[in-house]
Formats: C-alpha cells, structure tokens, sequence
C-alpha cells in the first residue's frame, strides 16, 4: 500500500506543470533566431532562461534569461511568446521555464548553419479530423529531427479552442525523446477562419500571414504565402520585391495552402494564384513549391507557365528552369482520390505523408514518407540526420522515390 502511495505521489509532482503546449517557431533567419511559445497555465513572471550549456533544470546556471516579448490570450489558451535573436548559428542551446510555481523540462534546440550546409526540411499540411493519423506524423517529425518544420495550413477543422489545444496537445509528440525541440514556419488554411489564427498561436512575423524566413546567409529562403486573402495587390507586390531583393539567394522554397492546379478534380482551379504567381516563381526562378489543402499526393516535373500548344492547364515542362511543385496536404485529414492528373505530373497517389527535403549547397532532394507506421520507424541520432532510419516508408513510385533538384 504505501509504495502504491508513494508511486501515486511521485505521478503527481511529475505531471504538475505551470505550463504546456511548448512549440518552437520562425520569425527571423533560422540560422540566429527562435522564438520560444508555450501555454502558462498558472503562476506568474514566467522567465526563460537559455545557455549553450546544458545545465538541465538548474536554472540559476543559465547566462541568459528573458521575459516574454509577446503575451496573447487566444483559442483557449494563454500564449507566451519570447523572441531570442543574434544566436550562434549551428549551435545547441538548451532552456527552462521557470515561474512563481516552479521550473519546466529541460528542453534544447540548435540553429540552423551559418555556412552553405546541408539542412533537412520536414513539410506538409491539413492535419485536421483523424488525430491518429496527424500523431503519427508528428512522431515521424520528432524522429527525423528537421532543421525546420513547414506548416502549409488547416491545422484543425473548426479553428475552435477545443481544437486548437488538442492540436497543441499533439503537438508535443514532434519533440524528440531527449527534449530536442524543432522550429515551424506556418501558413494558414481555409480552416482557419482568420490570419489571427496563425498570428495569435505561432507569433508569424506579418499579420496578414505572408513573410520569408532566410537561412544562412544567400543559401535558402522559405517564402509563406496566404491564398485566403487578397492574392493580387499588397501581397503579391510584396512577393516581387522580396524575390527581386533576395535574387542572389541559392534556393527559393515557397509554401501556401490553395494549389494552382489541384490534382483532385473537385477541387477548384487555383486561378488567382496561378495568374499572379507563376510567372514570377518561374521568372525568379523559384526551386520548389509544397501545395496543400486538397488531401492527396503529387510531384510534378519542372514545369513553366505556357499557353503555348501542348500545354496542360497553363504549364509545359521545363527540365532546365521549371519549378517544382509538391503536396498536397495529408497530416490528418481525410484523404482523396488523386483523379486528376496532368501531363506533367510525375507521379501521384492517395496516403497520409509529408516532404522529407534536404537541401545542399549542390541540389534540393524531396522524399515523401508515408506516415502511417511512425511507430515502427527508427530514430536518427543527433548526429546522423541525413540518413534514412530503419522501416522508414518511402514512397518510391514509378518515377523514383527521390526528386533531385540540381543547382
Ligand atoms: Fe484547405
């Protein structure tokens, strides 16, 4: 009986905490920035305090503490939010929580390289409806540990608190065993009533939900754009500007939620997107482009906008300048029938999965991993992140499984 006891109150001090719903996001180069949110369920003056020392829970180790920069109440939850900038690139840095009441789990993150080296991207979307199907990817996430997590929208199906907290809850599933945390730069869905949805629970760095995020220095950009507003004007200026300002960067990654050319047929044409964006991710020479929203799976060829004879729905392939579209979707939600297929489609299918990408100073190469067996799949250590873990499932349709990008 007593052991019982003891067992009981040991559970009980383990589980207590002041704080939960831990998510690590991007709102500068991801190479010298994070930003630190989590839930503060109770007591009070919630501090960070980080190092590039692991000194675990011991908080009064740490060189650095710092308050929260941005507090929000919203979906149920009571968002903080602290911004770290001028981080060493490359490099581990180890935090705490610590409030009125106690002191968080030790967590950990490392910054992108400084240096043109190769990182490894996780990205994909629509995550709403089938918890175990979103689980499962999010355990695969935790044990491909990515430099950073693209998030293309439709995180849950109602955009309501309860949602949103079972989202945040599921969320926690991507944090490695050994408490390494990893960065999301989201984009915002259809099922998400407004942009204060992403603004509010991820601290995006532009209200309207359209921002680049650099990595390094001239090496990678990841461009997130937002197909539930306005496409032309505003943002699409904004879209050549930046483009035009960061044209000697290597590789240009763009997501956004809506594709132009869904391959599920009832599906609607993405007419807006395609009009004002194509040319310019053609021109600008824009390398890949991760689609969501319609629940199904495609790579394309690289492909330009053409009305030319031979074109199929405004697009030729191009192998020497075309873009590279992937998607579309399928972290949760129900998946459809890929019936829509055009000629310069490469391959396509129907399964829960997300992009595994690694991009180099040489070439971007795009898997798409099935997720449904996260937990048979093997954990990469820290130090071996571009391997491929045992019983990882690999997509490997009749075009080849992996999608090579050459600089
Ligand atoms: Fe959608």
């Amino acid at each position: 009986m007593r052991k019982i006891l003891i067992v009981f109150f040991i559970g009980i001090l383990t589980s207590y905490a002041s704080n939960d719903k831990y998510r690590l996001m991007l709102r500068n180069n991801a190479s010298t920035s994070v930003v630190i949110g989590w839930n503060q369920i109770s007591g009070t003056n919630p501090m960070v305090y980080y190092g590039k020392k692991d000194h675990n829970t011991n908080f009064k180790k740490y060189s650095n503490k710092k308050s929260p920069d941005r507090i929000v109440q919203f979906r149920g939850m009571n968002n903080h939010f602290v911004r770290l900038i001028n981080l060493k690139p490359n490099t581990a840095y180890y935090f705490i929580i610590k409030d009125s009441e106690g002191v968080s789990e030790r967590f950990w993150f490392k910054t992108a390289p400084g240096k043109k080296e190769r990182i490894s991207i996780i990205s994909g979307g629509d995550s709403r409806n089938n918890r175990k199907s979103r689980k499962n990817a999010n355990i695969i996430v935790s044990k491909l540990k990515p430099n950073i997590i693209l998030f293309g929208g439709d995180m849950t199906s109602g955009d309501t608190d309860e949602q949103w907290i079972q989202w945040m809850d599921d969320w926690q599933l991507t944090i490695a065993k050994d408490n390494r945390m990893f960065p999301l730069i989201a984009a915002r869905g259809n099922h998400e009533k407004e942009n204060n949805s992403i603004y509010k629970l991820f601290d995006v760095p532009h209200e309207k939900i359209y921002y680049s995020i650099p990595v390094g220095k001239q090496y990678l950009r990841i461009y997130t754009l937002n197909t539930e507003i306005s496409i032309p004007g505003g943002q699409t200026n904004w879209l050549k500007n930046e483009l035009s300002a960061n044209k000697l960067d290597d590789w240009k990654i763009i997501q956004y939620h809506k594709p132009m050319r869904p391959h599920v047929s009832r599906k609607k044409e993405g007419t807006f997107q395609y009009t004002n964006w194509a040319n310019l991710f053609y021109n600008y020479k824009v390398n890949l482009v991760v689609e969501c929203d319609a629940h199904t799976v495609k790579t394309t060829w690289p492909i330009k906008p053409s009305t030319k004879e031979g074109n199929d729905e405004g697009f030729i392939r191009d192998n020497k300048n075309g873009t590279v579209y992937v998607g579309e979707g399928c972290w949760g939600a129900p998946i459809r029938k890929n019936n829509d297929i055009k000629s310069w489609t490469r391959d396509s299918g129907m399964f829960n999965q997300f992009k595994w990408i690694f991009v180099s100073s040489e070439s971007i190469i795009t898997r798409t991993i099935k997720t449904d067996n996260a937990n048979k799949v093997g954990e990469l250590s820290n130090n071996a992140r571009f391997e491929i873990p045992d019983n990882l499932d690999i997509w490997n349709p009749s075009n080849g499984a992996i999608v090579e990008i050459k600089k």
